[in-house]
């Protein structure tokens, strides 16, 4: 006999009484009834209610052996259950299968954590013995819905003309921003590969070379700090077109995006996209993702406290600085002590603090409402709309640390408030981002997002001469706060490309080292061209509803970028060193 399942257990119906079926599972919940022996068993599509009757004696007997996540195969007739005996909570709970044969396939040691229950269980434990993580229903649907995610994504790009081509993985390194994984090559002694954090240069090349709509399901690789919704190994949607501008690149994410979201999750999205540019995001969400799934829109109290006589404002001012407000509405419950969480909010945002005033019936109440005059309270009035009951929140600071700090109170007070509607899902574009930015750690000035993207054709001029106020042909999409993709137009004449890289301080021998390949390919008629790549990880753990993209990650890192099951990164063999030349020391001290 065949051990395939040919019937799920979770698929059963009412319509199937009668039916005989062989099924195969494991033991997800057993229950002795006074003479009756029920299992629930389990296999990938759900459970179904299996009864053992002692007419039965063999199948009731060896039930009588069956524990949690035993594998057995059963053999039965589906049969409606008893009125009364009814689960309405179970897809399967019409019916039960009334076994007639039972054979023990396997056993199991008791389970380090239960399988069969939604209960909290610590992450490291879920990792260490993740196939019995990943047999928990939950950990099944997000699995589930990631493949008919990535299935609907390679169908809707199949018909609008793109083709899936697979790119290298072991690559000269293509520069995203992360430090690169190294590959040592045995064959070729003292080089090394690095890992792509994306295919980024090579779907470029395609476009080169003429295939004119690409995408890739592809493994980026980036040795950078974990998070909730980092690994240094992940998923991208990578895509790339060529002849085209930022709207068709836009139009074909979003269309997919919606196609997706329309046949996996049964949620229509409007299409067009709503589109924020760089700079009103900032002004109005205070961040470059912000969350749209509410409003609490940001307010600039900067010209109507010009003039303040309020110390701590007066400095902020007189330094260039900015005063971002928000008005919280029904803000007046909020108490001392959040006040006192949100201004550690504000500070941990390096805000030097955080005023408030409360909007009364007839006055604003706050120990700093006497350095006000009536004017410019009535400015705070006018420009927040604050109604009694309210409560308006204000940060003065240099226009990107009250923008920063302001955004994660907005957050933080949605949270608070609940204004966060469950189930929403609001796409949105953030467009024109600045070419470069300063890193704050070292204080170069860096592409915003990959020396490839395309400057804005009116702020040519200012490449040398004032690098921060370049725009670039750059687009992000988010979704419910959470960047989403990142994406631009390129650039595809040799000589504008060099002329980047020699503002990025690099040389032209350098920049012929590293990628005088790609300098030379536009040399052979390179078409204009822009792409776009979103995360793939992020996208499942959004429509999952899920807090974390390790959940939707079959074999996910820890937050110390181990994986606990196998246990890697592990040591290696002094042999396979030896082979590849390779020399083990202690790692310097910083700064050495
Ligand atoms: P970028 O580096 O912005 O752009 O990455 C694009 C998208 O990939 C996802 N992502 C990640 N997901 C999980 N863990 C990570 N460590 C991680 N890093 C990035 C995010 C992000 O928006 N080559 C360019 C794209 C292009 O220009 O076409 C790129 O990789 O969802
Ligand atoms: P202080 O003069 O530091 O006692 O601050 C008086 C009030 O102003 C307190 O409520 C502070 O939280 C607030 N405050 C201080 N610095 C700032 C700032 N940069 N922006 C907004 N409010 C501030």
């Amino acid at each position: 006999m065949s051990l395939t399942p040919r019937v799920r257990a979770g698929t059963l119906r009412a319509t199937d009484a009668g039916r005989a079926v062989d099924l195969f599972g494991w033991v997800h919940r057993r229950r002795d009834h006074g003479g009756l022996i029920f299992i629930d068993l389990r296999d990938r599509s759900g459970l179904v209610q299996v009864q053992f009757h002692p007419d039965r004696a063999e199948a009731f007997t060896q039930a009588g052996d069956l524990r949690l996540e035993f594998v057995a195969h059963v053999r039965g007739t589906v049969r409606r259950r008893p009125p009364g005996a009814e689960n309405p909570t179970l897809p399967t709970g019409e019916i039960e299968v009334e076994a007639e044969a039972l054979e023990i396939l396997n056993r199991s040691r008791t389970p380090p954590f239960p399988v069969n229950e939604r209960t909290e269980v610590d992450e490291s434990l879920r990792l260490r013995y993740r196939y019995l993580d990943l047999r928990r229903m939950e950990m099944t649907r997000n699995l589930e819905l990631r493949h008919r995610m990535v299935k609907a994504i390679r169908d809707f790009l199949d018909r609008e003309g793109f083709l899936e081509i697979e790119t290298p993985v072991l690559i000269r390194s293509t520069p995203e921003g992360a430090r690169d994984y190294l590959v040592p090559s045995r064959v070729n002694l003292g080089r090394f590969y690095a890992l792509p954090q994306s295919p980024q240069l090579y779907k470029q090349i395609l476009m080169v070379a003429g295939y004119d709509r690409y995408f890739q399901i592809a493994r980026c690789y980036r040795d950078e700090d974990l998070r909730a919704d980092r690994q240094n190994e992940f998923t991208q949607l990578d895509l790339e077109m060529s002849f085209v501008t930022e709207d068709d690149v836009l139009d074909v994410t979003e269309r997919c995006f919606a196609h997706v979201w329309q046949t996996v999750l049964g949620r229509p999205v409007a299409v067009p996209f709503r589109r924020v540019t760089h700079a009103d995001a900032l002004l109005r969400y205070g961040v470059d993702k912000p969350d749209l799934r509410y409003g609490l829109e940001l307010v600039d109290l900067t010209p109507h406290l010009q003039s303040t006589g309020f110390q701590v404002f007066r400095q902020a001012l007189a330094q260039g600085g900015a005063i971002r407000g928000l008005r919280v509405p029904a803000g007046s419950a909020l108490g001392r002590k959040e006040i006192d969480g949100l201004t550690e909010v504000a500070k941990t945002a390096k805000a030097k603090g955080l005023a408030f005033w409360y909007r009364e019936a007839l006055e604003w109440r706050s120990p700093i409402t006497k350095f006000f005059t009536a004017e410019e309270l009535s400015g705070l009035e006018g420009a927040t709309g604050a109604r009694p009951g309210d409560l308006v929140l204000a940060v003065a600071a240099e226009p990107r640390v009250a923008a920063g700090a302001m955004g994660a109170i907005r957050k933080a007070v949605a949270e608070r408030q609940g204004l966060i509607p469950p189930n929403a899902f609001e796409f949105a574009w953030i467009t024109e981002f600045p070419m470069y930015a300063r890193n704050e750690e070292t204080g170069q000035i860096e592409p915003e997002h990959h020396p490839f993207t395309a400057p804005h054709p009116a702020d040519l001029d200012l490449i040398e001469t004032d690098p921060l106020r370049v725009r670039a042909r750059s687009y992000d999409l988010v979704l419910n706060g959470i960047e989403l993709a990142s994406g631009s137009i390129r650039i595809h004449d040799p000589g504008l490309q060099q002329r980047i890289f020699a503002q990025l301080g690099w040389t032209k021998e350098e920049a012929a080292r590293r990628f005088g390949f790609l300098l030379e390919a536009f040399e052979y008629g390179a078409p204009p061209h822009g792409g776009i790549a979103p995360g793939i990880d992020r996208a499942v753990m959004l429509a999952a509803g899920e807090e974390t993209i390790r959940d939707v990650i079959a074999f996910p890192k820890n937050q110390q970028a181990q994986e606990p099951m196998t246990g890697a990164p592990a040591t290696v063999d002094a042999a396979q060193l030896r082979e590849l030349g390779l020399e083990l020391r202690p790692r310097p001290e910083r700064g050495a």
